[in-house]
């Protein structure tokens, strides 16, 4: 029953936004990986608070950025609004293309999570 229970209330989620916009981005986007936050506001769900406020960051194409701090600093909510989890207020852009104008699918088919490895040479990104 608790099956059930939570198949019914899966039924009564709020909707990601769509697949695929009749608005595509060009095939090879994107081509350089440069990616730019503005005025990032960003919640996981519209009726809680906001873990990222006010983001601004650029990163740059073919450099590797370390992303520090301490616990529940919205390290992971990061990424979760690179993917679109629940939808960004300002912008993120990637190589001129804003995530918010193109697909659900069209964006996260284009960028992948490596797990964290942690060797001495491979030892640059802690999410
Ligand atoms: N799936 C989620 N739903 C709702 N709130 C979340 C979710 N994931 C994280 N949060 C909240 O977002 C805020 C930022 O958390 P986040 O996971 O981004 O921090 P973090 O810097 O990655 O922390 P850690 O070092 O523990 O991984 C916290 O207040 C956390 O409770
Ligand atoms: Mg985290």
């Amino acid at each position: 029953m608790i099956s059930v229970e939570s198949g019914i209330e899966h039924t009564d989620l709020e909707k990601e936004a769509p697949w695929e916009l009749e608005y595509r981005p060009p095939p090879l986007w994107p081509t350089s990986g440069s990616i730019s936050f503005s005025s990032v506001n960003f919640r996981y769900n519209l009726d809680s608070p906001l873990v990222l406020r006010n983001l601004g960051a650029s990163i740059f194409p073919r450099q590797t950025y370390g992303i520090v701090g301490k616990t529940g600093a919205g390290k992971s909510s990061l990424i979760a609004a690179l993917f679109r989890l629940s939808e960004p207020e300002g912008s993120i852009d990637i190589d001129g293309m804003l995530t918010t104008c193109i697909g659900l699918h069209d964006l996260r088919k284009k960028m992948s999570i490596a797990l964290q490895v942690c060797t001495a040479e491979h030892s640059h990104m802690f999410f």
